[in-house]
């Protein structure tokens, strides 16, 4: 059997560089040697492609804080496609260094899961992994994710988007009188809870505000939902499957990035929710009708509220989700019969199914 040239990409210019290293490297450990022939392409923080090796291309990979892509003896790359085929090339002296068959990004956060990655990965003519460009980008922007949920019916927290110019005293007013404290303030394009803000007063949401436009020229407004967190995890194309729905048990205010990755205790990912089987259901179709609804193919992990009251929101999707061997994506379709490696092979088939289906459309009108 050939192996599949598979392209594995990983870091980039994000604040979650560091969670990608570690989503790589558990996927680089699980996957079927036998099967794939894997390059390791790690993106500096400065943007800058690197092609690695397996022994040496981690510094302390064990510990998310701490680990580091180590560039020494990692050419500096670029992927170019040469008669259909796509090939990584070493910058320095235009030599082929392997030719890659379907790439697997898992770069979270900006640059590598909002469509910009896969804008050049469509260019390259590349087969790979994840949603395309529009579900990424849709994905990504939370003003225009949340306009798709009620266009279509999807239940989600009452928001208003501000870009800077309208800030206003009296817009702001009537945002507060719509939607009443607390107030959700986010950037409209980031993630791991990055300047998000939950404002109890004007002087917090004054604040809240000019936190969150530090980090995007677009922001949200948003109510505050009281519920439980519920996640559920997607796969597939055209045909889509939803996992178990996991649970996020929160002992701090809300899940921020100190209880992502900082305060341990803070948060608790629980791959496997109590929940009774009806309200199971109605989350997984409608992280279902989430996924489609946005545009998004290969996968994505889908965030809810539930509330007292058995009312679910949609909060948000990711379309790369952390893919660390404790990330709750594959934890969650572990729980479902789906095992990490099983998972993997699966979303690469996907890729690969993707393009092959896009090459059989026509791009001329002749006559
Ligand atoms: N409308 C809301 N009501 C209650 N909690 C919220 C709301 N929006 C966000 N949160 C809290 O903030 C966290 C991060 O918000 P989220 O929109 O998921 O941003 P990110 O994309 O950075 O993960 C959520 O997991 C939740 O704990
Ligand atoms: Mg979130």
């Amino acid at each position: 059997m050939t192996k599949i040239k598979l392209g594995l990409i990983f870091g980039g210019r994000s604040g979650e560089h560091e969670v990608s290293l570690i989503s790589a490297r558990s996927i680089f450990d699980a996957i079927d040697k036998n099967k794939y022939n894997v390059s390791l392409i790690g993106i500096d923080k400065k943007g800058s492609w690197h092609l690695g090796e397996a022994n040496n291309f981690w510094i302390n990979p064990e510990d998310q804080k701490k680990v580091k892509l180590n560039l020494k003896n990692a050419p500096e790359i670029t992927a170019v496609n040469k008669n259909e085929k796509v090939y990584l090339i070493d910058l320095k002296n235009g030599k082929n260094l392997s030719q890659i068959d379907v790439f697997f990004p898992i770069t979270h956060g900006t640059f590598g899961e909002d469509g910009c990655l896969q804008g050049f990965l469509e260019l390259l003519g590349a087969a790979y992994v994840g949603p395309g460009v529009l579900g990424s980008a849709v994905g990504m922007d939370k003003d225009f994710m949340k306009r798709i949920f009620r266009e279509k019916g999807i239940a989600t927290a009452d928001y208003f988007a501000l870009t800077k110019g309208e800030t206003d005293k009296k817009k702001i007013s009537k945002i507060i009188k719509t939607l009443g404290f607390p107030i959700f303030v986010k950037p409209a394009n980031l993630g791991s809870s990055v300047g998000i803000s939950k404002a109890k007063n004007g002087k917090g949401l004054k604040m809240a505000i000019d936190l969150a436009f530090q980090y995007d020229t677009k922001i949200i407004l948003e109510e505050a939902i009281v519920g439980r967190e519920i996640e559920c995890s997607v796969l597939g194309n055209e045909k889509p499957i939803a996992s178990q729905p996991g649970e996020i048990k929160l002992s701090s205010e809300f899940y921020s990035y100190a209880a992502k990755y900082i305060d341990g205790n803070a948060s608790q990912p629980i791959p496997k929710a109590e929940l009774p089987k009806k309200e199971m259901e109605q989350i997984q179709n409608l992280a279902i009708a989430v996924f489609k609804a946005l545009g998004c193919e290969g996968m994505g992990r889908v965030d809810f509220f539930l509330t007292k009251n058995g009312k679910i929101y949609a909060n948000e999707i990711n379309t790369l989700p952390g893919f660390t061997a404790i990330s709750m994506y594959p934890k969650m379709f572990a729980e479902s019969g789906i095992s990490y490696p099983k998972l993997l092979d699966k979303l690469v088939q996907l890729g690969l199914e993707r393009k092959e289906r896009n090459d059989k459309l026509k791009r001329d009108f002749a006559i």
